[in-house]
């Protein structure tokens, strides 16, 4: 069978307008299936908003609008943002859509009924609207949920119960033996560790009386379906599970990666695949587990005022400077910390002086001395013109001791090769790290070879070496094109080729564009 690959982001609560963290979730998604899409695999990408729920229901309230207005306006923000970052998703889901969402999430609760997974009955514990969950006593702080600052609500009454417990060990052994993956290793044995006692059986619906925003639960109109419960079959209702043509879901399930963050782990670890054993259905490969970005060095939070608009970024840099700073400074798996200041010393220092500048520096260069064109020189001429620079990078391996060699082999052996393995196990920072690393080496190989001097007396050499940075140019920005897809396509055209020209270029012809990233440190805003 050929290859496939499945990644999807978590559906979004459309509570609010999104912020970066959701931005950032579809970034890595994007960047993921836009790599794997270009290796010839037939990729899905998925994403979606999470419209249920008593939390999405007061903010209508609030907002003074019904439920269905307020769901939708934030629904088409969340899809404009995929839009305005470059994203590149196959589908987008909605749950309140009672055509393509809820057959698949009724047909599934039907399966854990048929398992004899669900029974009725009686609650008393405290809810976290913030959350959609219950939660403990030990979660609080002060009485409030530590996470939302919010007191929980105190709530009794007769709801449907999921049998998780009669999963806890499957799931455990399926995390542990990497049947289905989790990545970080931290978040790996956290969840473990909360497997180890939690994983009890939970409350999946809630009387209609109190919520009726969600799916009634088939066959008891007295009950809708808890919000996770509904929410999490997300995944494979977009794909037509029990809608009929299962083609999709026949070819995509299970899900090579789900994105998710760190808050929402336990959901995806515990609850997700406790239902899919119940219903039969494969794991999924892999949970790839976000951090959270900070503002400032404090939570994104209205109170304080800090929430970050990803639009104001995008707007004023563009969207693949965005994206840039999202996958090469926020390490994924780990928490990160996002400030204008920063945002505009990596815009201004990695991509209008680094390899904006670089690119312009080498197309201005050809078009000075060679009047806009090159043809490939002998393998000796470049033989004679080797890299004295070695990238030392703790991403690269030990064999990266290439000092003195092509560049092209340089290039082949290590940087290309290194950089799709990273791409493949999923370490996106490092990937990137290793471009941004490979870009300043081209820097540094002109500055070494002074091909503003060497033209003066040795034009062939001059030639050979500026073929070199514009052909190295080029074949990076064929690896980049997953993280910044039209820089990519804009850099190549720089060079007279296309992205979707695989095979290197046997000769190159400049055509001078506008500045890749202008500078935006002196002078006026420009968008
Ligand atoms: N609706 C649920 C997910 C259901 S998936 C079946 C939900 N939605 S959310 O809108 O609150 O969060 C969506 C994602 O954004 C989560 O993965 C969450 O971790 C992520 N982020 C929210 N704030 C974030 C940051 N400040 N930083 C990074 N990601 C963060 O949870």
């Amino acid at each position: 069978m050929d290859k496939k690959f499945y990644v999807t982001t978590p559906i979004f609560y459309v509570n609010a307008a999104p912020h970066l963290g959701h931005a950032y979730a579809d970034v890595v998604a994007d960047t993921l299936a836009r790599w794997h899409r270009a290796r010839g695999e037939a990729t899905f990408f998925l994403s979606g908003t999470d419209e249920h729920g008593a939390k999405i229901v007061r903010a209508a309230e609030k907002a003074n609008v019904s439920t269905k207005e307020f769901v939708e306006k934030h629904r088409d923000e969340f899809k404009k943002l995929l839009a305005s970052l470059g994203a590149q998703q196959d589908d987008f889901i909605y749950t309140s859509d009672s055509e393509r969402h809820w057959p698949g999430a009724e047909a599934f609760w039907k399966k854990l009924v048929d398992a004899d997974d669900l029974y009725k009955a009686t609650y008393e514990g405290l809810y976290c609207v913030g959350h959609e969950a219950f939660v403990t006593e030990k979660d609080l702080v002060d009485g409030k949920c530590a996470d939302h600052n919010q007191t929980p609500e105190k709530i009794a009454e007769e709801n449907y119960f999921f049998r998780l417990s009669k999963y806890k060990d499957r799931i455990k052994s399926a995390i542990a033996s990497d049947e289905m993956r989790i990545m970080p290793e931290s978040r790996k044995k956290e969840i473990l560790a909360f497997l180890e006692e939690g994983a009890v059986d939970i409350s999946f619906s809630r009387p209609s009386k109190d919520i009726s925003w969600g799916i009634p639960v088939p066959g008891d109109r007295e009950h809708t379906m808890y919000v996770w419960a509904d929410a999490l079959t997300n995944y494979i209702s977009a794909l037509g599970y029990g809608r009929g043509d299962d083609t999709n879901f026949k070819t995509f399930w299970p899900a090579d990666a789900h994105i998710i963050g760190k808050d929402i782990l336990r959901f995806h670890a515990a609850i997700w695949p406790g239902m899919l054993l119940s219903a039969g259905l494969p794991l999924p490969k892999m949970l790839l587990v976000t951090g959270m970005i900070r503002s400032g060095g404090q939570k994104m939070s209205k109170t304080l005022g800090n929430v970050i608009d990803p639009t104001e970024f995008i707007d004023q840099y563009g969207k693949d400077a965005f994206r840039y700073f999202l996958l090469r400074e926020i390490p994924l798996g780990e928490d990160g910390d996002f400030t204008r200041e920063r945002f505009r010393d990596v815009y201004e220092g990695n991509l209008a002086h680094g390899m904006g500048n670089l690119v312009s520096r080498t197309a201005a260069m050809i078009n000075k001395y060679f009047e806009g064109h090159i043809e490939a020189p002998s393998a000796e001429a470049l033989a004679g013109v080797p890299t004295r620079r070695v990238l030392k990078h703790e991403v690269l391996s030990s064999r990266v001791s290439l000092d003195g060699s092509a560049l092209n082999t340089y290039f082949e052996r290590d940087i290309a090769e290194e950089f799709s393995r990273a791409m493949f196990e999923y370490r996106l920072t490092d990937a990137i790290t290793i471009l941004s690393s490979f870009f300043s080496l081209l820097d540094g190989y002109i500055q070494d070879y002074e091909p503003y001097r060497l033209v003066k007396t040795d034009p062939d050499k001059t030639k050979a070496v500026l073929w070199n940075v514009a052909l190295h140019i080029i074949r990076a920005a064929k690896l980049l094109e997953s993280f910044m897809p039209s820089t990519a396509e804009k850099i190549v055209k720089v060079f007279g080729t296309e992205l979707k020209q695989k095979e290197d270029p046997t000769s190159i012809h400049i055509t001078l564009s506008e500045a890749l990233f202008p500078s935006k440190a002196d002078g006026p805003k420009t968008d």
